[in-house]
């Protein structure tokens, strides 16, 4: 039974969806296990370029089940319309489902992201406003709507009312907008309810008989696990754990089942919204990195801020996830410049320190130390081998793989499939 995690180790967009494509191709399951569709995971491949929000990016693999699963938030008509569009590309979307047990965004979550984002100003956490804050605070409020729910109309519209009522009466009275109407949010989630029937799974049944035949399974993470709300930079994270703890219980898997955490890294950081960011650079090379990067979002289209590859954060997020291997992205992206940074520690009021701090005041006057890297000037492009990479970028590599504290199996220098090395192989032949 063995089960791959596959989890973001920076602040998101690490290429997860890249790396989840190719390994899909092997694996009998792909389950995403939580975020909503403030992700966005790009895919490359013969079916063409998808950035897919909800649906797991295993759906493109011939034998891959895809599950999305408890731990998970879904806007109904987000994950219609990807639906149809993978569909209409000449995608087998057959073997989708969904859990019964996943919250649904409903109209006044994104409502209350925009309005919770207006009223911090300038302390803005940067959402994507798709809503994820407030739906995750009222499924641990139990005040949350499950997929399961939207197919039971009389029971839904029992909880809908006494929702709507104390939803709206904060929308009017608070924040002095309309009220939403019952029977439009009603009919709107009945609707789509009807659609979503033939995908609703349980998803913990699903996912166990997987596992009895012995099937291989892997865990999509979303985010990364600096927006993870316990360890990441609170408050400007995202409200669900990204990390491979949160694979668990956003889908029910007993932790001693998962057998490899493969976290994914860039070759260097990037981070959308606001929050520190340690090694940001706020000049040429960060533009250049960004421009050569495309490093704009898959969601929002915002740009990304971009950085020195960060061993602090590295070491932290191997140490609380637990990485066995580490697959490092965008290699390609570094190939113009002349020489790199590494940050092996953090300057803070005058001590040098190595452990990532759990305040933002703290991290907001952390300097980084780096440390000095030659550049390959070269092209990464086509290695098929880590042997036929230039020998700087294998130094790199290597320096990276000392400073995460895990071996990389993984190294990625372009968006399709095949521009990967695996230097250990993780899955059989
Ligand atoms: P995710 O959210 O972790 O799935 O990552 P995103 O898809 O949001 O962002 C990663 C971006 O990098 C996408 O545009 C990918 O197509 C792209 N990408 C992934 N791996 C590589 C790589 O090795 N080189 C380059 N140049 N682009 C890559
Ligand atoms: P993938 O899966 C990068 C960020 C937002 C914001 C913060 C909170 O593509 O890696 P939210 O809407 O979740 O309440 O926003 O989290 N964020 C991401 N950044 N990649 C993502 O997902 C993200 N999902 C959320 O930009 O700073
Ligand atoms: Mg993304």
């Amino acid at each position: 039974m063995p089960v791959i995690a596959v989890i973001g180790a920076q602040w998101g967009d690490e290429g997860k969806g890249k790396i989840v494509d190719m390994l899909a191709e092997k694996v009998q399951m792909v389950v995403r296990f939580s975020g909503g569709d403030n992700a966005g995971h790009t895919v490359v491949n013969q079916y063409g370029e998808f950035g897919l929000h909800l649906v797991p990016s295993g759906i493109f693999s011939p034998r891959a089940t895809c599950l999305i699963a408890n731990g998970a938030v879904i806007k109904p008509d987000v994950l219609l319309k990807e639906i149809d569009l993978i569909k209409n590309r000449g995608v087998d979307t057959s073997r989708l489902f969904i859990s019964d047990r996943a919250n649904v965004i409903m109209p006044y979550h994104i409502l209350f992201d925009g309005l919770e984002e207006e009223v911090r100003g300038g302390k803005a956490i940067g959402t994507t406003r798709k809503g994820i804050g407030p739906a995750y605070s009222d499924k641990v409020a139990r005040m949350g709507i499950r997929v399961g729910d939207l197919l039971d109309k009389d029971g839904f519209l029992d909880r809908l009312r006494g929702i709507l009522k104390y939803k709206n009466d904060i929308l009017t009275k608070i924040f002095n907008v309309n009220a939403l109407s019952l029977y439009e949010v009603y009919s709107e989630y009945c609707a789509y309810g009807e659609q979503l029937a033939p995908y609703v799974r349980d998803g913990v049944t699903m996912l166990e008989a997987a596992l009895d035949r012995n099937e291989w399974v892997l865990m999509e993470g979303a985010q990364g696990t600096l927006l993870d709300p316990d360890f990441g930079t609170y408050p400007f994270t995202t409200s669900s754990s990204p990390m491979a703890g949160g694979a668990c219980t956003g889908a029910g898997l007993g932790p001693t089942r998962m057998t490899h955490v493969l976290g994914i890294f860039k070759a260097y950081c990037t981070r959308v919204g606001g929050g520190p960011m340690v090694t940001e650079l706020k000049d040429e090379t960060g533009n250049a990195i960004r421009e050569r990067g495309h490093e704009y979002g898959t969601t929002t289209g915002r740009a990304r801020r971009c950085g020195w590859f960060d061993a602090v954060v590295a070491r932290y997020t191997n140490r609380i996830n637990g990485f066995t291997s580490a697959a490092i992205t965008r290699l390609d992206v570094l190939d113009d410049l002349p020489s790199l940074k590494i940050c092996t520690a953090y300057k803070l009021n005058g001590k040098t320190i190595t452990e990532f701090p759990a305040s933002i005041a703290a991290l907001e006057k952390c300097q980084p130390i780096y440390e000095d890297i030659p550049g390959w000037q070269s092209s990464t492009n086509g290695a098929s081998r880590f042997e036929d990479l230039p020998e700087n970028a294998q130094r790199y590599i290597n320096r990276l793989e000392q400073l995460i504290g895990c071996p990389v199996s993984i190294i990625s220098d372009g968006m399709r499939r095949e521009q990967t090395i695996h230097k250990i192989q993780i899955l059989p032949d």
